[in-house]
């Protein structure tokens, strides 16, 4: 609901409130953003300025409140007294923009310039601000879980405007909080880094053409007593793709200034008379039930309001993708082999990821070309599907349409094509980017692609991008809308087609590629005890079914990290699961674990996918429609453990449950040395006997089942005791390092 009455604005819902008033300074101020509080309370909840703070410029010199630096607002002007970070810059002049009138939407306007949006009923409140010569309309959208804004700068005067920042959001809030942001780089993203806001500027931003794998726009700022279950919590996020930026610094006054939008680094924009300009969709979400509530509302928005309406709740395919287990070395007998054991092992879709066309038989060539290595494939893309499909299996492809190889047919004929500055080329993954700032690159990738995705049976794409860019400023943020544009006209018309977009993992997981597509590959880094913190950070801001987790081999590629397969399937489970690794080599044991955790995987799908995601102390649990799914997960043991609680949450303390483990067995192999104390006789540990062994039984390993009250399990259970070197039992957790145990619970 938007009630605006008397220069007040309140959008306010279960979950927040968003109280806003105009003052007699014509100035935007932020009374609350927050819990849902009442219109009355505006005087209560506004701070009373008294005789003000020294050293103040005052609007008004005979009034003490009028300083706008000690203000808690909306937005502010910059030269004007506000000497906090300001969310506009532009010709280098100072800016003082008030209020005009406002108007409230059913639905937020369309942008003109391509920018993705959310979709879904929002009523939005519209503020114009106005100074001479320009106009500024500021958007709210109350979502149910979440607010979005946006902000729309036009030139209504006679000379240009060289804009050179605008942000999407800026607002105060009062109080002393943390902020914690998502960095890495290549196989290593979303590590969490936790700062106090304090009197220096907290900035999180990218500035390598995309949202990043090095900062992840998505962020919190949480108070210092915070946990998982309670405390006040924010959540700001950003639907672009592109560079960002986000700060946080706190003020004399005790305001958090935080604002997020198009990175102002290098930015420049010529809006000429009569011009716009349109900043991205930004998300803003609150809750007092700490990081879990703040999650279940982000969440929540995400499917409701951000991916394909198509895809928000639709179950995905447990799928098989090639790269790990080929990379370029393939041809077509040999990917049938794959996608037959793939189909026996209960896969659903069969992925070809790269190397399917043109010269590409490493990373050094191809990129551009679009013709099918008849070498690998005789029977083309078409004759592939048709075998796979005939196996049962949907079929899916990779591209990677924005890059160009200058080994390319297509780079030979337009080496203008690809995307360079005036400086010396410089390279990465020996790639360039494309620019799709040109009309013609953008109509030869859609041209080209939906060529290639017409040409077969094609029910899925993992679209990739595997280079930082080169372009800055201006240049930066209309390459981003190239590639919307590219995207909507290949995948409007397909919106079936179930998109995963990558980009070296996840170096473009954002709420822009969201949009288009329902899920992302997080990254190239499928170890699980990696895989803890990459998909346990996402999911402080993304839902797990926008992360595409696959099982692959070990020991590990990226990390040399050896872990047991139950733990890479209990990990991938939270998540849209999928394999990855050579099925050809893969022990009978192997075989039937995988196809055992397929089936339970098919069978709580809906669960996985889209129950309600909670961080426990030791892991990781989903619950939906009175079932519950809960993954137990370890690092590096300890001799002699003590025990080990599970600890549930959400579920109904007067109802009885059933718990059990999901049957999995530890390899034998694992034992051999103490075998020889067991058995009777005296068996090689590295000999035929103990290999074969270990190849085709496993043992049985924490076999758990209770009726147990809701209660207490809210309340905590004691687990199964781990392995403590005092012999082997079933009813123990025999794991060693990296282990881990899912629990199905069931209401009676
Ligand atoms: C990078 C991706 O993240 C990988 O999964 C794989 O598709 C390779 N590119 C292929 O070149």
């Amino acid at each position: 609901m938007i009630e605006c009455k008397n220069g007040l604005f309140h959008l306010r819902n279960l979950s927040l409130s968003c109280l806003l008033r105009v003052n007699r300074y014509g100035l935007l101020e932020q009374v609350h953003f927050g819990a849902p509080v009442r219109s009355e309370d505006v005087e209560a909840l506004a701070g009373q300025p008294g005789l003000g703070w020294g050293s103040s410029l005052l609007l008004n010199d005979k009034d003490p409140g009028s300083s706008p630096d000690a203000m808690a607002l909306a937005w502010s002007g910059s030269g004007r007294g506000d000497f906090r970070e300001s969310p506009l810059e532009m010709d280098g002049q100072s800016t003082d923009f008030c209020y005009v009138n406002h108007n409230v939407l059913d639905t937020p306007p369309l942008m003109e310039c391509g920018l993705p949006q959310t979709h879904g009923k929002g009523e939005t409140l519209e503020i114009l601000m106005e100074q001479p010569g320009a106009r500024l309309r500021l958007y709210f959208t109350l979502y149910e879980t979440a607010m979005t804004r946006f902000a729309v700068l036009e030139n209504t005067g006679e000379q240009p405007i060289a804009l050179h920042k605008l942000m999407s959001f800026s607002m105060d809030i009062y109080g002393s909080y943390t902020m914690t942001t998502f960095n890495g780089g290549w196989a290593a993203e979303m590590q969490r880094c936790d700062t106090v806001v304090g009197a220096s500027r907290v900035v999180n931003e990218s500035a390598t053409g995309a949202s990043s794998n090095q900062h992840n726009a998505g962020f919190l700022l949480s108070e210092m007593d915070a946990t998982e279950d309670a405390g006040r919590v924010y959540g700001f996020n950003l639907i672009y793709s592109g560079n960002h930026y986000a700060s946080a610094r706190q003020s004399q006054q005790g305001f958090i200034r935080v604002m997020q939008g198009i990175n102002p680094a290098h930015f420049c924009q010529t809006l000429q008379p009569g011009e716009k300009f349109e900043t991205p969709e930004a998300v803003l979400c609150y809750s007092g039930a700490g990081w879990g509530g703040l999650s279940a509302r982000m969440h929540k928005f995400v499917l409701n309001h951000v991916v394909p309406e198509y895809w928000s709740r639709r179950e995905r395919p447990v799928l098989y993708n090639s790269w790990e287990g080929c990379m370029f070395d393939f041809n077509e007998s040999r990917l049938v082999d794959l996608a037959r054991r793939a189909k026996n092992l209960g896969c659903e879709l069969f992925v070809l990821d790269d190397g399917w066309f043109g010269k590409r038989n490493d990373d050094l060539a191809g990129l551009g070309d679009y013709n099918v290595n008849l070498k690998k494939l005789p029977h083309g893309l078409h004759g592939l599907a048709q075998k796979v499909n005939k196996l049962g299996l949907e079929f899916g492809l990779w591209l990677e349409p924005e890059s160009v190889n200058e080994d390319s047919d297509l780079y030979r004929a337009h080496p203008d094509w690809a995307l360079t500055d005036r400086f010396p080329t410089i390279y990465g993954r020996h790639q360039l980017l494309l620019d799709l700032t040109k009309p013609e690159v953008r109509d030869y990738i859609v041209e080209n692609v939906s060529k290639v995705l017409d040409s077969a049976n094609i029910t899925y794409v993992k679209w990739d991008m595997n280079r930082h860019s080169v372009a800055v400023g201006k240049k930066a943020h209309e390459h981003v809308l190239g590639l919307y544009d590219v995207l909507r006209r290949i995948f409007g018309p397909r919106p079936q087609i179930l998109l995963e977009s990558c980009s070296s993992g996840g170096n473009r997981f954002d709420l822009g590629m969201l949009c288009f597509g329902p899920q992302v590959w997080c990254s190239d880094n499928t170890d699980p005890i990696s895989r803890l913190d990459i998909q346990g950070n996402l999911s402080y801001l993304y839902p797990q079914s926008t992360f595409g987790a696959h099982v692959s081999a070990s020991p590990h590629a990226q990390t040399l990290r050896a872990t047991p397969l139950s733990t890479r399937g209990n990990v991938s489970f939270f998540g849209c699961l999928g394999y990855e690794l050579d099925l050809k080599h893969l022990a009978a044991i192997e075989v039937q674990e995988i196809k055992h955790q397929i089936e339970l995987y098919k069978t709580y799908r809906r669960l996985f996918q889209f129950g309600t995601f909670r961080r426990m102390k030791n892991g990781w649990q989903v619950s939906l429609d009175g079932v519950t799914a809960a993954g137990v997960f370890h690092k590096l043991v300890s001799a002699a453990p003590g025990y080990e609680q599970l600890r549930l949450k959400g579920l109904d303390a007067d109802k009885i449950y059933h718990l059990r483990t999901r049957a999995q067995k530890i390899r034998i192999g694992q034992f051999a040395h103490l075998l020889k104390h067991v058995a009777p006789v005296n068996l090689n540990p590295n000999g035929a006997v103990i290999n074969t062994a270990d190849k085709h039984y496993g043992l049985e390993d924490g076999v758990e089942g209770y009726r147990v009250s809701g209660a207490a399990l809210l309340s905590g259970i004691l687990l199964q005791p781990l392995f403590r070197g005092t012999g082997y039992d079933t009813n123990q957790r025999t794991q060693g390092d990296y282990g881990s145990n899912l629990y199905i619970v069931e209401e009676v």
